[in-house]
């Protein structure tokens, strides 16, 4: 057997994933939930200002969208640690996993940016909404201006997928007009650009330099818009300043600018891509203005939950009842939080309660709640009797079933009616479809251990929950060893759980702790066949080492290890994945997503791998990366992604992702997050700058390295259909190369070099046959008539195998378009049968030098940014500019220029100076295989009402 745990047989877990439960209802966005994080102090003004900034926002947007949008009802989730109110409600369906906007802490002290958690592709849901509470109180509108309007630029990237249009990476490029531009939408925004330095209470401001290289403006340049001005767009790029009501349109884009929005969504602008969206297909714009939000304040309260555990005959089959005891034995042991409130039915055709619900506080409510599990599987199955009793809001079920049961289509609807929450563990092929049908999305695990162990509160403090350091199982011989490590790191150690599972015998079992010593014997408990340890107190840091020796032919051993975070105010490291879509159809791929965290920090430079197994058992293992090609989004951005193709049948595969981190290896990232409002670097108001904040600045060394550490999460599960049966025949090639998003161009000389990341056969697995590299005066003919562009001549090279850097040297001499002024590449692959990728992004170096701003004089706003200046000696511009500002220098340069003009034989030195020399990328958007994909997360389950019986207590 593969690494995945226990046998042949399958288990679904059908749990809730922690995506949104917006509904958009006629034009108004309902049933949306901002969580306050439980670690932030209590303040009753963070209610009022939240409620301030959704009603201004609701406003915003509806003009924004042209009357077709609005908030019109909005959950706030408060910890359970504020004091309770007589208006506060107990939650249903909201949860803190599943909040669009979180309020917690910044992700480093005194780091209040506001920002969308966005990995997915252009157009896609985005995860969540990260406010900071100095954010929501109105402390840093001078940093970003109003926070309703802001709100609404945030939304945009939640809920549209679409990017930002300012670039701090690239805040410049060469526009057609042969001058240095901001890189902003639309150009019709005015402002200057400025380096602006105050030290000691007075400010100086200064022209930009050019860097020599870049052939743009230095680092400390910035664009200062003015306070006042009358461009409406956009949002995207500043919706801070006053007059910006829009977004960029079809009209005002602003396509040579190299922001996200143009690398993602192929150069189309913010509204194309919204007016694209399933929202705005599904709504026409109203009339009258639309009614305040409305506001429902629920308060957190302690999780009552509810075991409800199939006992029927079918149970007794494949040893599935003792493997639903084991599994519940560790659920009940170490991932129910203190303070839960737990019962316990069983049913076959008819359910009985066996266990009251009982608050956990020690060992002796766990103890009494084992005693009640089923020790004999007999009668009939009929899961509606199980469930279909009052429930509670809020409260949760955790039904387990091998789901052979034909009459469960008769309680779906009322379960769906209902207000509790139902995790449905359904074991064995067999499920019947209705059980799937009654949850509304769906994970399967290879392990009733990892199912039951993902089943953490929704809503506790994430320095409570129990976290998965390893998992794993393997098949063994009489008297064959599974030795193996376990690192636990110093933000876990609390509580930490080692658990071991048998099938046949009880193996012999060895662990030591970092210092080598062996530890205290492993509770037994032969019935059930496992045996337990718990590690009192905080587990020492480091590396555990376990051996574990088989007892019995092909015995199957597994080993589960938890912990809890060591500190409550050290946010621990964790794991989450998915795959982009639940269910898919052969051949289209999917992409495996998975986030290594600590805290909102990324952690970069782990190994991650996904493990998919299918439902008969075939496992596939990927190596995710945080590449910035392929299927990966971001470079750098702790989210680690990889495509899935290797589909082997029809049916359910299930996720799971194992991370680690080695010795010097892993490092947190203390970048700015990405998809974040811009920061207002200060207003030039009546000509001059001024400035009301400065921004703290980031550490030199942005990268500070992590200890080792392990992790594994489950990820779900999706459905796979239409594979074809490939018993006698060989599936046909179906898989392209994927995009190239990467693609990068510079230039010396008239020689243009590129790098890229290479894609593989399928998609980013293998080595494709051919690059097809073509070049065009014009990004849009490039983009739509890509065949019919100039090709370069690749006969000497040769492709390397996937996700390896590329790079190719050509000369431009031979474009043959007249009046250009930048000259655009893209790429496109080939594989060995003969299947084409999608054009790349498209690369641009620039065929002049760009203009600086024109001097002293206030800059203009440039209402053409087509139109070039053919009276401008671009060269001589600048060496004025240069000369006017910098003294000294600029006589030397404008010398150079001079001296180089009389000897013939640095005329080409001035050709190159003159000619290519500034470099720009440009990435269209990823592709967009999915974006029809139906969107299973938005439905939930939530019931009215928890076992009548059972709340009595
Ligand atoms: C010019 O830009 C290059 C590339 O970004 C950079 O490495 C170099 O340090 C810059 N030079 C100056 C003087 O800032
Ligand atoms: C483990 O070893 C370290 C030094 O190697 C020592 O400081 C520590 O006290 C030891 N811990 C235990 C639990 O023995
Ligand atoms: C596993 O560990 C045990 C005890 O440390 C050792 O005796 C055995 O040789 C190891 N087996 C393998 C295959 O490494
Ligand atoms: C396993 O091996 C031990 C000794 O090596 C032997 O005593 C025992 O009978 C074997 N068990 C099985 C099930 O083969
Ligand atoms: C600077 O801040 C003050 C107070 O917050 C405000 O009145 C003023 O308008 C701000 N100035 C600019 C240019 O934003």
């Amino acid at each position: 057997l593969t690494p995945g745990l226990v046998s042949l047989l399958v288990l679904f877990l059908l749990q809730r994933s922690n995506t949104s439960l917006v509904r958009l209802n006629d034009n108004g966005y309902e049933d949306l939930v901002i969580a306050i994080d439980p670690g932030v102090p209590e303040d009753g003004k963070l209610i009022e200002q939240i409620k301030d900034m959704v009603t201004t926002a609701s406003t915003y947007l509806f003009e924004a969208t042209q009357k077709r949008f609005f908030f019109k009802n909005v959950s706030i989730l408060i910890p359970e640690n504020w004091e309770g109110s007589p208006e506060y409600k107990r939650p249903k369906h909201e949860s803190y996993e599943q909040a669009d906007v979180r309020v917690a802490a910044p992700a480093l002290p005194g780091r209040d940016e506001p920002y969308t958690r966005q990995f997915t592709e252009c157009g896609e849901k985005a995860e969540y909404i990260h406010f900071t509470p100095d954010f929501v109180l109105g402390k840093k509108q001078n940093e970003y201006g109003p926070s309703g309007r802001l709100f609404v630029h945030e939304w945009a990237h939640l809920r549209w997928g679409v990017f930002d249009e300012y670039n701090e990476q690239k805040p410049f490029y060469s526009g057609k007009s042969k001058k240095i531009e901001a890189t902003r939408c639309s150009t019709g925004i005015t402002g200057k650009n400025r380096v602006y330095k105050c030290q000691g209470g007075s400010c100086t401001e200064n022209f930009c330099k050019i860097n020599s290289t870049t052939k743009l403006y230095e680092k400390d340049c910035q664009f200062f818009p003015n306070k006042v001005q009358t461009e409406k767009a956009s949002i995207m790029f500043m919706q801070s300043i006053d007059s910006v009501l829009e977004f960029c349109n079809a009209e005002n884009h602003n396509q040579e600018a190299p922001s996200l929005q143009n690398i993602k969504c192929n150069f189309r602008s913010t509204w194309e891509v919204i007016s694209n969206s399933e929202d705005f297909k599904n709504t026409t714009p109203m009339a009258a203005p639309p009614p305040p939000p409305v506001f429902s304040l629920l308060r957190i309260s302690e999780r009552i939950l509810c075991l409800v555990l199939d006992k029927s005959g079918s149970m007794s089959l494949y040893n599935r009842l003792n493997r639903m005891n084991q599994a519940a034995k560790y659920f009940l042991l170490q991932t129910v939080e203190n303070g839960s409130w737990v019962g316990m039915v069983h049913f076959d055709s008819a359910a009985s309660v066996k266990s009251e619900l009982i608050q956990i506080k020690s060992d002796s409510e766990k103890n009494k709640l084992l005693e009640s599990l089923p020790t004999v599987a007999l009668g009939g199955t009929s899961i509606c009797s199980g469930i279909l009793n009052p429930q509670i809001d809020g409260s949760e079920i955790v039904l387990l079933t091998d789901g052979e049961d034909s009459t469960t289509g008769s309680c779906a609807d009322a379960v769906k009616q209902s207000g509790a929450v139902i995790h449905l563990i359904a074991l064995g092929p067999n499920a019947d479809s209705a059980v799937t049908e009654m949850t509304t999305d769906e994970a399967v695990n290879n392990g009733l251990i990892d199912a039951f162990g993902a089943l953490t509160s929704e809503n506790a403090d994430p320095t409570q929950k129990s976290l998965q350091l390893e998992s794993k199982g393997l098949t063994l011989n009489n008297d064959t060893w599974m030795n193996d490590t376990v690192i636990i790191d110093s933000t876990v150690g609390k509580d930490t759980f080692f658990l071991i599972t048998w099938e046949k015998q009880p193996p012999s079992i060895s662990l030591w702790n970092p210092n080598g010593t062996l530890t205290e014997a492993f509770t037994q408990d032969t019935l059930s066949k496992m045996a337990y340890l718990r590690i009192p107190g905080t587990a020492q840091v480091g590396t555990w080492t376990y051996s574990l020796q088989a007892k019995a032919n092909t015995e199957i051993l597994t080993m589960t290890v938890t912990s809890r975070a060591a500190n409550s105010s050290v946010p621990p490291i964790t794991v989450n994945a998915k795959m982009n879509k639940d269910t898919n159809s052969f051949p289209s791929p999917m992409i495996v997503y998975a986030q290594v965290l600590q805290g909102y920090l990324p952690i970069l430079g782990a190994s991650v791998t996904a493990i998919i197994e299918s439902n008969s058992g075939k496992t596939q293992v990927l190596e995710l990366l945080d590449n910035g090609a392929g299927a990966d989004s971001f470079k750098d951005d702790g989210v680690y992604s990889r495509y899935f193709t290797s589909y082997s049948e029809n049916g359910r595969y299930n996720l799971k992702v194992r991370a680690h981190g080695g010795t010097d290896s892993a490092r947190r990232s203390l970048q700015y997050p990405l998809n974040r409002a811009a920061y207002i670097p200060g207003w030039v108001v009546d000509g001059k700058i001024e400035q009301n904040t400065t921004r703290p600045e980031t550490t030199e060394d942005t990268q500070t390295i992590l200890e080792n550490f392990s992790r594994t999460a489950s990820g779900g599960a999706f459905v796979v259909s239409q594979v074809p049966d490939t018993t006698n025949v060989p599936l046909p090639d179906l898989f392209p190369p994927s995009q190239i998003t990467d693609l990068d161009a510079t230039s010396e000389g008239d020689q243009i070099n590129l790098t890229w990341t290479a894609p593989g056969d399928n998609f980013d697995v293998g080595t494709v046959r051919q690059y097809i590299i073509r070049i065009s005066g014009s990004i849009i003919d490039l983009r739509d008539n890509f065949d019919d562009a100039l090709q370069v001549n690749t006969t000497d090279l040769s492709p390397k195998e996937a996700n390896s850097k590329e790079t190719f040297a050509f000369k431009s001499g031979n474009i043959s378009e007249e009046n250009i002024t930048h000259i655009f590449i893209a790429i496109q692959s080939v594989d060995k049968s003969n299947l084409t990728s999608k054009v790349s992004n498209i690369a641009q170096v620039a065929l002049f030098i760009p203009q600086a701003d024109p001097g002293p004089d206030e800059s203009q706003p440039n209402p053409n940014p087509g139109e070039s200046h053919p009276n401008h000696d671009s060269g001589v511009n600048i060496s004025t500019v240069v000369c006017q500002w910098w003294g000294l220098l600029c006589l030397l340069w404008l010398s150079f220029t001079s001296f180089i003009k009389v000897i013939p034989k640095f005329i080409f030195f001035e050709a190159i100076v003159n000619g290519i020399v500034f470099l720009i990328s440009l990435s269209e958007d990823l592709s967009l295989i999915y974006r029809n994909a139906f969107d299973l997360w938005v439905l939930i389950l939530y019931p009215t009402t928890l076992l009548n019986s059972v709340t009595s207590s």
